[in-house]
């Protein structure tokens, strides 16, 4: 089975809504010269979103918020829920980043109740895993990522699974400079989607699309995309400059 690759960038609390339309206007200016059937995706910050979906508008770039709740309205101060965003014509949304779970609380269980009430609407969640340095260096990486996936997937039915799109982020290798090597990264993206065969079968995990993040830059992508097993990349510092997120995506293919 063919998986459409998928070139995302995590915008992080970067861009205002202004900076965001130039940023998106270059993007598909750039793209427009060239050849990819990649999907492209751009996650603002919520504030920005409104902004990003009218400048994304006849290009082939897609929208995604960084985070969705898990109730539709209520009192929840702060918190945005998956309804509003799809009011505003965003397609996918982040869930679990680890910047989300190490800095504020975020944990399973949380990220579990967001998947499951953004999968009873239409968004794409982007549901994000990986491992801290020091799970790495002790030999657990496997155990961590696999214990993510139970918990942040528990109860979703296997036929709303097949919506989902993975992301491998190893937290040592965000904003650091620091990358997986694509064997690294490949060997825990098989792992990944072992897991996700035994959890929801074996078409699913087949059909799953499974992303790379960590350090992403144009010099590197070409050699991670190498790998089968590495369906596209969700990338942070290089997707805020449409040169470089550009090159990437021409990479990705
Ligand atoms: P960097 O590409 O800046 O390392 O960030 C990765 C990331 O966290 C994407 O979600």
């Amino acid at each position: 089975m063919s998986r459409r690759r998928v070139a995302a960038g995590n915008w992080k609390m970067n861009k205002t809504a202004g900076e965001t339309r130039t940023l998106i206007r270059d993007l598909g200016n750039k793209l427009k010269g060239i050849e990819h059937g990649c999907e492209v995706l751009v996650c603002p910050p919520f504030v920005a979103l409104e902004t990003a979906v009218d400048a994304a508008k006849g290009t082939v770039i897609e929208v995604g918020a960084q985070n969705a709740s898990w109730q539709k309205s209520g009192a929840l101060t702060g918190e945005v829920s998956p309804e509003m965003l799809e009011y505003l014509g965003v397609t996918h949304v982040i869930l679990g980043h680890s910047e989300r779970r190490s800095i504020f609380g975020e944990t399973d269980e949380t990220v579990n109740a967001r998947l499951r009430h953004v999968l009873s609407g239409s968004l794409v969640p982007i549901v994000c895993v990986g491992e801290g340095l020091a799970d790495r260096e002790s030999d657990r990486t496997g155990d961590v990522v696999r214990g993510q996936l139970r918990g942040s997937l528990a109860e979703v039915p296997a036929d709303q699974a097949d919506r989902l799109i993975l992301a491998y982020e190893p937290v040592w290798a965000i904003g650091t400079g620091r990358t997986a090597s694509p064997e690294m990264a490949a060997e825990v993206h098989a792992l990944i989607r072992g897991e996700i065969a035994a959890i929801f079968g074996d078409s699913v995990a087949e059909g799953m699309r499974v992303l790379y993040g960590g350090s992403v830059k144009p010099e590197n992508a070409a050699e991670l995309l190498n790998e089968d097993e590495i369906d596209g990349v969700l990338v942070g510092g290089a997707s805020l400059d449409a040169s470089s997120f550009a090159a990437i995506i021409a990479a990705v293919g």
